[in-house]
């Protein structure tokens, strides 16, 4: 065979194996909870790299090193900007999965209801989940309902502005979402988190998310089974609320399953991705 035939068959199988990486290539934009920020994914972006996908951690207003303060942000749409400017400059063709923890599915609600022609699919790790039935602050009402003053413990709500602002305490913490984590990512987020918001107020004003946006985007739930915080029956009651039916489970994890099950939140994800 002559070198230059040998040249052109190495080059077709090298386009041919790029073209199989990029089928299954996906980006991956990560949306942390409230008083958290892009830091909460440090063990989880490096999984999805790895396996060749594109990973966007972000963070939201007034969330780990983004300079507004929270006093300053009055709306929900405020604090989502990040996520809304990074949906308005992706290109059409490139849809990306959002993953939502915790408040980050109302986020991914918001977002998606903006872009939904950009939104592939939206994953709900031990998160709010809202419908389009009811008023977008529903689920946190509902919530709120079912959950007494007593088990938020140390964490601090304060009025800030026209909202209510929220700041998780080292107890809280340690014991409703970090039980079951290695102590080092409990220390680490003792001095990373910062003062946040629900944003109830605004939600209960602003108009149900749509079915033509929010709600013709397919989605997943990722259960947590040892969740204190959201815990597995409120999770399950919101699956059934907006009738989700792609739902996985990752046993022993607690509500940061990127920090407790760092692994098995990746092989979820693979999962859906595929
Ligand atoms: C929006 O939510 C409200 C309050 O839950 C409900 O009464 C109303 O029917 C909903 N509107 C639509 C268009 O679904
Ligand atoms: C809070 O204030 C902002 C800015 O003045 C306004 O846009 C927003 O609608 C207000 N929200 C509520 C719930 O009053």
């Amino acid at each position: 065979m002559s070198s230059e035939k040998i040249v052109l068959i190495l080059i077709f199988c090298l386009s041919m194996m790029s073209w199989g990486h990029c089928k299954d290539r996906k980006h991956f934009v990560l949306v942390h909870g409230a008083c958290h920020g892009a830091w909460s994914w440090y063990k989880l972006k490096p999984l999805l790299e790895s396996a060749g996908h594109k990973v966007t951690a972000l963070d939201l207003a007034a969330s780990g090193i983004n300079m507004r303060k929270i006093d300053d942000v009055d709306t929900f749409a405020v604090y989502n900007q990040p996520l809304l400017r990074l949906l308005a400059t992706t290109l059409p063709n490139q849809k990306v999965i959002l993953v939502g923890h915790s408040l980050g599915g109302l986020s991914l609600a918001h977002a998606t209801d903006e872009y939904p022609q950009k939104v592939e699919r939206n994953v709900f790790v031990s998160a709010f989940l809202p419908d389009t039935e009811h008023r977008p602050s529903y689920v946190l009402e509902k919530y709120g309902e079912r959950t007494p003053t007593s088990a938020w413990m140390d964490t601090k709500f304060e009025p800030s502005g026209n909202k209510t602002s929220m700041f998780f305490g080292p107890m809280f913490l340690t014991n409703k979402l970090y039980q079951r984590s290695p102590v080092q990512d409990l220390e680490l987020a003792k001095s990373l988190v910062r003062p946040s918001s629900l944003f109830l107020e605004d939600l209960s004003r602003q108009k149900n998310f749509s079915k033509e946006g929010y709600g013709s985007v397919p989605r997943s739930y990722i259960v947590c089974t040892e969740d204190i915080a959201i815990p597995v029956d409120y999770q399950q009651w919101m699956i059934q609320n907006a009738a989700v039916n792609n739902v996985l489970s990752i046993k022993g994890a607690d509500h940061m399953v990127m920090n407790s099950k760092p692994r098995q939140l990746f092989d979820a994800l693979q999962n859906i991705a595929n």
